[in-house]
Order: structure tokens, then sequence, then C-alpha cells
């Protein structure tokens, strides 16, 4: 077929991955384009509904959106039970490694038989359909159980990351009032123990919802555990309560299936919510078409259970299209940066999906330790959560994929529940673009005013028609949803970031132009980093910005100016990124805490963290027309 040459530099597909690849783009693109809800509705056939739906998108209330109207189904139900009425009953469906080596597998058919029997514990505690229930724990198998136990039930899940601390998950319980919490004793991280069931202790005091605990021995030390409030999931689960009675609830297609927190422009994280019908069809089409899902594959999605990423792609996605998923507990580079190649390698993995952030660090200990490792089953890369610059692209197609492997850039968010902009393996690449809008999504680049800017020039990244799994509301905010996704350009969904489309119509997204940091790829808001500021006695006002980071992406650097009667210090500063990192999370830890006599404000009172980023990068500030005297 005679393509049009591409311009810059262009990565085209080889012979033998075009003819292995399910998906044929040209196809693809023509049925989605020419009417993207048939294409959905085409895709949603391929999945359980114990009713079918009357119609599959209604926008009669926009922006509240459903989809797949009057069906009923149950993810888990399509995640597990499926699979177990076939040959795939005795597939692997989780492979997972501890970090201090421990190893543990689950077929189908375990799977499932843990799933039910948890479910039947949750239900015999009182859990109803449509309850809340945060899990809170490292990356182990009991989450994904936990999770899919839930849906099973009805129940929403919401899960707080692992890395999270005292404050976060606290506001957390409290804003979705959950029922029952689930946590781990404790995670290993890099050979130490992060100890998840103090912290949960500590934020329980200041939560009230929370009648049961149930708590997953996974580090085995010393732990609390309150009379009548704590419980071990283990001890649950040798209970006659535990049988893996079917314990299912088939739901409405809309009905909730779980609450994500993330952080907006403004005040407290958000709960995203998604749902049972819409949420499945997207990450199943979406895993099966880029990831490339063939029945031998080994995938491994390398993020956290507690982020999107993890959710549609480590939980969800890979289960729906009965595949064999990897998860590892640990970090990359311990206890040396072999790890991951060495795993790679045991385990016959075939598609690696990670992040930026964690290909420069492993890149950071040259070409050694991987070159150590037989890397050759690998047959697609995929890369997630921030713009991935050029050098680290180059480097993670040369020496991790040999030059073999094309690498799928997907560009999404948690609101979109999975991938928006994302290369197929038969798209031509080029490194740093997530280059087109998957089949059925409708992605442009506009101004001010929501007019397309001119190829090459920079603008806002819009979505202009619903897909499938989008959130449908922000938890208990309606009005919050309405105003933050869709106010500023009536009809079109905004993103939060900035982009520009080359003149062959590829993406280039550049990052947030709102006040979200992506440290890592985690992500993070400004104002979570004040609050966890000005909540220490010594602090009255306090700014935070995101600059560079070569590693991080984004590092925090904070401003903050202290109440009268406190004096500057060395000590004061390691005291202050300490309380950040006790209230939010490790990862929320500002890499620089700058103590100043002012902060920049407008005259209404705002402060103004685009002057702070523009002195600290020293470029031009703009327009200063609002700054106070
Ligand atoms: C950023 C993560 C460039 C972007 C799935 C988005 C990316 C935010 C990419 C959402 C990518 C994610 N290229 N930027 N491939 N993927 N982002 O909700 O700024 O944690 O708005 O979801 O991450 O972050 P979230």
């Amino acid at each position: 077929m005679a393509e049009k040459k591409l311009s810059g530099e262009v990565y085209y597909p080889s012979k033998e991955v075009l003819e292995y690849a399910n998906a044929k783009c040209e196809s693809l693109y023509e049925f989605a384009s020419k009417d993207p809800v048939a294409f959905w509705e085409s895709e949603a056939k391929n999945l359980y509904w114990s009713k079918p739906w009357t119609k599959v998108l209604d926008d009669s209330n926009k922006p509240f959106y459903k989809w797949f109207v009057g069906a009923e189904t149950n993810i888990a139900y399509n995640c597990l039970d499926v699979h177990v009425k076939t040959a795939r009953r005795n597939k692997l469906a989780l492979i997972w490694e501890g970090e201090n080596g421990e190893f543990r597998s689950f077929s189908y058919f375990a799977l499932h038989r843990e799933t039910c029997r948890f479910a039947n514990v949750l239900r015999s505690l009182g859990v109803k359909k449509g309850d809340r229930v945060t899990l809170y724990m490292g990356r182990i198998p009991e989450l994904m159980i936990g999770m899919l136990a839930c849906a099973r039930i009805g129940a929403i899940h919401s899960v707080v990351y692992g890395g999270f601390s005292v404050e976060a998950l606290h506001e957390r319980l409290e804003d979705s009032q959950s029922k029952v919490l689930i946590v781990a004793d404790g995670s290993f991280q890099r050979g130490k123990i992060v100890e998840l069931k103090k912290i949960a202790d500590e934020a329980l005091q200041r939560a009230a919802t929370v009648e049961s605990v149930l708590v997953v021995k996974r580090t085995g030390h010393q732990i609390n555990m309150e009379f009548g409030r704590d419980m071990w999931y283990h001890e649950l689960m040798n209970l006659p309560i535990a049988n893996n009675n079917e314990c299912l609830e088939m739901v409405d297609a809309e009905h909730p299936l779980f609450l994500l927190y993330t952080s907006g422009t403004t005040g407290k994280p958000k709960a995203i919510l998604h749902t049972h019908g819409g949420y499945m069809v997207g990450t199943y089409t979406t895993l099966k078409y880029v990831f490339d899902i063939h029945e031998e594959d080994r995938y491994w999605c390398a993020a956290d259970p507690g982020w999107i990423t993890g959710h549609s792609y480590i939980v969800y996605g890979p289960l729906l299209n009965g595949a064999t998923s990897f998860m590892y507990e640990g970090a990359p580079n311990y206890p040396y940066p072999h790890r991951w190649w060495q795993m790679i390698e045991k385990y016959g993995i075939n598609i690696l999906y990670t992040a930026p952030t964690a290909i420069r660090g492993l890149m950071r200990f040259g070409d050694a330790w991987p070159n150590r490792y037989n890397l050759a089953s690998l047959r697609l890369l995929g890369s997630v959560g921030e713009p991935i610059n050029p050098e680290a692209w180059r480097w993670y197609y040369k020496v991790i994929g040999k030059e073999r492997c094309p690498i799928m850039d997907t560009w999404w968010q948690t609101e979109t529940g999975m991938f928006m902009i994302t290369p197929m393996p038969c798209t031509p690449l080029k490194p740093g673009s997530g280059t087109k809008p998957f089949p059925g999504i409708v992605a442009d680049v506009v101004d001010e005013n929501g007019n397309p800017v001119k190829p090459n020039e920079e603008g806002y990244l819009v979505i202009k028609t619903p897909w499938p799994s989008m959130l449908r509301t922000i938890w208990n905010d309606p009005d919050r949803y309405v105003n933050q996704y869709w106010s500023k350009y009536p009809g079109m969904y905004m993103t939060g970031d900035s982009a520009r489309k080359d003149e062959d119509g590829y993406f280039w997204v550049i990052g947030r132009v709102d006040d979200v940091i992506k440290v890592s790829g985690y992500r993070l808001g400004t104002a979570e980093i004040e609050s966890a500021l000005v909540s220490h006695p010594a602090v009255a006002e306090a700014a935070a910005i995101g600059l560079p980071h070569e590693l991080k992406g984004n590092a925090i650097h904070c401003f903050v100016l202290l109440k009268t009667g406190y004096e500057k210090s060395d000590k004061l500063v390691d005291e202050l990124k300490q309380h950040v990192a006790h209230e939010v999370g490790p990862i929320a830890k500002p890499e620089h805490i700058e103590i100043v006599d002012s902060l920049p404000k407008t005259r209404s009172g705002k402060i103004m963290r685009r002057v702070l980023k523009a002195r600290a990068l020293g470029i031009d500030p703009g327009n200063l027309s609002t700054l106070e005297e």
C-alpha cells in the first residue's frame, strides 16, 4: 500500500510485526471513523451481557452521557467466569513475584475461586451493592482479588495507592464514606517495610464511617489489631462463610464500579467515577488492539494497581482478554538494576508496559545490566504517564527492544479510563509522540476560543465526542464534573493538557496547563502539597510548583512563608519535607523548599504560581497586570 511519507524521525513497523498483529489499522480506523458508536457496539458484542442494551449511547443529558442503556452485566463475570467455562480455566491469569523473591501464581480457576470466596466474606460482613470499600496495600494478588470481589457484589471499590500516607488516606476514606477498609500489614519497598497498617490506624482515628478493617498478612511484622474492628483476611478466608458459591450480582451497565481519587486544578483530590459497562468495553478493546494480546502472551504492566494504569491494564483489561498478566511487588532496581531484565528472561515476558521515569532510571545504570539477559521474548513495549523524551525512547527501543519491538506510547488519563491517543503495532512511530487517536476517538488541539490551531502550534488538547469508558461524574460533586471538564468549551472534554499536532496529524503532548504536577508519572496537585505544608505549625502560607527534573520528569519545589516567631533553618526545612511525606506520602516529598518573605499574588489574593515558576526557570513571566504591587 502506498503510504504518504511522514516527516521527522519515523520508525515503520517491520513485516513480521505487521503480519503478526491482530489489529489491522486501516480497517479499524475506517470502520470507527464512519460510525464510532457502531464500532463500540461491535466490540461490546464480544463480551457477556445478561440483558442486552436498548441503545448504545444516550446523549440526551450532556455531559452526563450513558452507554449501553438498559443493559445488565458484571465486569468481574467477564473477567473470570466467562473464562472458567472454557479451556482458559487452566490458563494462568496472574503470575506474581514478591520483592523478596517469593512466587505465586493463579490460574483463571484459582483466581475465580479466591474472588468468590472473598466476595462471600464481604457479603457476610454486611457489604451491599453500592457500598464503598477502600483498599490500601502494595502490589500483591490480594489487591486484585479484593477489587474483583467488590465488583462481583456490586460494591464500589476505592483503591488508595500504597505510597500515600495518613492524610491522603483519611481524606479518601471520609469522602467515599467507606464501610470497609482492606489493608495489608505492610509492604516491601527496597528491602524495607512500609507500615501500611500503622498509617491506616492513624487515618482511621480521623475517619468515622469504617466499620470493619480486613488485614492481609504480607510482611508479618508486629502490628496493632483493634478488637471488634480488625480481622485477619486469612482467618476469614478459612471460615465456612468463605465458600466458593458464585456470589455474583448482575448490575446495570451504568452501575458504579469504582472511585479513583486524582488531583485536579484546585482543592481536594476528587473521586473519578467509572461504571461496569462502558469501562469494560473501553479497557477490553484498547488493550486487545494496542498491546495486541495473543493467547500465548505473557504481559507485564509494571504500574501500580493503585493508579488508573493498574486498574485498567493490570486488573480489568488483561482479564477481560483472558491474558496472562505478570505482577511484581518491588522496586525496579532492587537489589540491583538487573531485576526487571532478569524477570523478563525468567518468565518469558512478551509485552512490557511502563513509564518514562522508570526507563530513565534504569537507563542511568548503563546497557550492561539488560545485556546480561536474554530479552528475546519481548515483542512489544509501552510507555505511559508523561511525555517520553526521545533519548529514553531510543534507549528503550534499541537496548531493550533490540530494534524489533514497537513502542506503544499511550496518552490517557484517570478520567478517560482507557488509551485515547496511542499507536497500534501497525502504526509508524515518532519518538515522543503518542501518534493518533484510537479508533472511535476524536481529539483535537484548540485555541482559547475552541478553534483548531494550525499544525505545529501549541494549544489545548480536547476530546470532541464521548467514549464508553469516560468518567461519568465526580463522586458527590456533579457540578465540579461539569465545570472542570465541560464548561470551557461546551460539548468538548477539556483534558488539562497542552499539545500540538504536526503536519502528519501526529499528536505531541507537552504537559499540564493546570496545577497538576507529574512527579515520576504520579499525578499530584499543588493544593494537596500546599495544604500539607500549611498544616504544620510553623507555616503561614505555601506555594508548590513543578520544575523539570532529569529522572522524575518534574520535581516539587515549594515556597514557604513562616509564621512570626519561627526562624528559617535547614532543620526546619527538613522537618517540613518530612511533614509532607507523612501527610500525603513519600512521592509528594518536596525536592526543594525555599523560605521566602513574600509570595507573588493577584489583587484578589491568589498565589501566582506561574510567576514563581518563570522566576525559577529564568524566563519571562508573561502578563503581570493582575499582580499585586
Ligand atoms: C500525562 C495516567 C504524555 C498527561 C494514565 C495526562 C501523558 C496525565 C501520557 C494523566 C503520555 C499520561 N504522554 N503525557 N503517553 N500519559 N500523560 O490521570 O498530562 O495519572 O493528562 O493517568 O498524565 O495522568 P493520570
